[in-house]
């Protein structure tokens, strides 16, 4: 990758309305009475969450957990380490985990652990984007968004070494020609 990537649309700001109120209905009929704890891994789910909670219109509760195992580049360190912890209490909670991307997998199955320990009712996971063909350990989303390439992912939330965060579309990057 040179110095200067390019995005390019892979899914556009239309889709992804498209797919979050989709996932919104589901999440709606799945969590309707139940007054779930809705944990989004910072900081590529902020774009995410606040779209689909907006559409969540029963009680619920929000924490934000932020991790890190990318530390700036662009791969998995596979070393994760919480940097912002949960100030709620999960045990007997119904917890709904929003993701901005699962890789390798190996991010969110750590947090996953961490929290399953906690003893929650239920422990589920809603992820925005998927991709499966650099899985190093299994993960089961019970909500997805969109599968993506083996390319790097930017835009609504997602970034590259903190750019691109704000894009409205979810996009690609290339080479700049
Ligand atoms: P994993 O542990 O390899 O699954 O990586 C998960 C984390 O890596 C995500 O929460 C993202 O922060 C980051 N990540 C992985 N792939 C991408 C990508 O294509 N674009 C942006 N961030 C990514």
């Amino acid at each position: 990758m040179s110095a200067q990537p390019k995005p390019r649309i892979l899914f556009s700001r239309d889709e992804v309305e498209d797919k979050v109120k989709k996932l919104a209905t589901e999440i709606r009929r799945d969590y309707l009475g139940k007054r779930p704890l809705l944990i989004g891994v910072l900081k590529g789910s902020f774009m995410f969450m606040a779209d689909l909670i907006r559409l969540l219109d029963f009680p619920l509760e929000v924490e934000f957990i932020r991790l890190s195992s990318y530390g700036g580049g662009r791969e998995s360190s596979g070393k994760i380490e919480v940097v912002q912890g949960l100030r709620s209490v999960v045990k007997g909670r119904d917890v709904l985990v929003i993701e901005d991307i699962v890789d390798t997998g190996l991010t969110i199955s750590f947090l996953l652990d961490c929290l399953r320990k906690k003893e929650p009712a239920s422990l589920k996971l809603c992820v925005l984007t998927d991709k499966p063909s650099r899985r190093q350990t299994p993960v089961t989303i019970d909500y997805l968004g969109f599968t993506v390439p083996d390319k790097f992912v930017v835009g609504y939330g997602l970034d590259w070494d903190e750019q691109f965060r704000y894009l409205p579309d979810i996009c690609i990057l290339e080479e700049e020609d």
